[in-house]
């Protein structure tokens, strides 16, 4: 008999499971967040809703070490990140080189690009922290040089990843005050959804091989940057508007509920609702729609939302086939964004990934450091299935 310990069946695999995109097959064990379909996500066990308004940093902190800083902790924790702020300024110089027709998520990954071919260290963890706490000013200056808001403002790392994101980003006509109140809980809420999202596992997929930390963020962008996955913020936002011209502005409850019902009868969509796990409202939206509340209640748009979230929800739920009526952590963002000044939902994904960066890398990190016993979890390489193709030979 063995003395191998009996091993958990954690999930038995059929072959209609094949070809759908690998839901339901466990990748990894992930320290940094878990995602209930009913509960929705939670940091290292603390329910998303519970730390939505802590300190940026403190976020990045819980996902790094699997615990929340205590106040010194924190304060020696902002100060390294703020030590290790300061982009290098040729990758400020290449920005500038590129194309304006490039989406913004193209500027991100030749910007990150850039600081790996410049600055990369070769260690997971110090690059992970270099490129958080570096990542305020490249994206800053991804809007500033394709928007052509004028020269690069100077970093001042002290105030803190969202603070001195806001200040360098310098947004013609924006009140940096609110902006900074929404990013705050943005940058949080949006770090990280477990092992299995497209871009994390894609991260890690590339670090397996052992390509460095930025290389695989690259990789982590580039699947963000799809419109099934970060990129539905940049179309919920265009989704919002047409709600508003199609019902002439105006907060009205019927005239949503018509276009929704008019949407779904022609083909169209709900955008910012349902999800691959979900099967619940997203916690991270209902932060969002309290937040939206105190910040810009009165907005046009965010009105359209909170009557999308009302009637649109009691039309999808109409459908039984539809396993989640609920809005996901995009329906909204894109709205407050707007309304804090930030009007161009082109750039919307690379908010998400600003934030986005920190809960892969804290994962790539724990993935190639931390996993079997420091070990590391070997090069991804899952099974193919073969498809009835009898072996066939060249000659004869
Ligand atoms: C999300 O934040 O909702 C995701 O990255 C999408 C997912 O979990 O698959």
């Amino acid at each position: 008999m063995s003395d191998a310990p009996t091993q958990k069946v954690l999930f038995e695999i059929t072959e209609d499971q094949v070809d759908t995109g690998l839901r339901g097959f466990p990748t990894s064990f992930v320290r940094t967040s878990a995602v209930d379909p009913g509960d929705g996500v939670s940091y290292v066990g603390y329910p998303i809703e519970d730390v939505a308004f802590i300190e940026p940093e403190a976020a990045v902190y819980l996902l790094f070490h699997k615990n929340l800083p205590t106040d010194q902790q924190l304060t020696a924790f902002k100060a390294d990140l703020a030590g290790r702020a300061t982009l290098d300024p040729r990758v400020i110089a290449l920005l500038g080189t590129l194309p304006k027709e490039g989406h913004p998520m193209e500027w991100l990954m030749a910007g990150l690009t850039f600081m790996g071919m410049l600055t990369k260290t070769g260690d997971f963890r110090e690059d992970g922290l270099n490129m958080i706490a570096r990542s305020p000013e490249l994206i800053a200056n991804i809007f500033r040089l394709r928007e052509g808001w004028g020269a690069p403002i100077t970093s001042k790392p002290e105030l803190g990843l969202v603070e001195n994101m806001v200040h360098m980003l310098g947004v013609p006509g924006a009140d940096p005050a609110k902006l900074t109140q929404l990013l705050r809980v943005y940058y949080v809420i949006h770090m990280d959804h477990g092992g299995g999202n497209l871009s994390t596992f894609t991260g890690k997929a590339i670090a397996s091989g052992l390509a460095d930390q930025y290389s695989s963020l690259v990789g982590a962008m580039a699947a963000l940057y799809g419109p099934l996955h970060g990129r539905a913020n940049q179309e919920c936002l265009e989704f919002v508007k047409k709600v508003s011209d199609a019902t002439g502005g105006r907060a009205d409850g019927d005239a949503v509920e018509a276009f929704v019902r008019h949407e779904l009868a022609t083909g169209g969509k709900l955008y910012g609702f349902g999800h691959a796990v979900l099967r619940a409202e997203d916690p991270r939206a209902r932060v969002q729609y309290t937040l939206g509340n105190e910040i810009c209640g009165d907005d046009p748009l965010f009105r359209i939302c909170a009557l999308l979230r009302e009637r649109g929800v009691k039309v999808l739920k109409e459908n039984v086939k539809i396993q989640n009526p609920y809005p996901n952590v995009d329906a909204v963002s894109g709205s407050l964004t707007n309304a804090c000044g930030l009007t161009d939902p082109e750039y919307y994904t690379v908010l998400f990934g600003f934030s986005r960066i920190a809960g892969i890398a804290a994962q790539i990190v724990d993935e190639r450091l931390v996993a079997r016993g420091g070990k590391g979890v070997p090069i991804y390489r899952p099974e193919d299935v073969k498809k009835d193709q009898p072996l066939r030979r060249l000659n004869g």
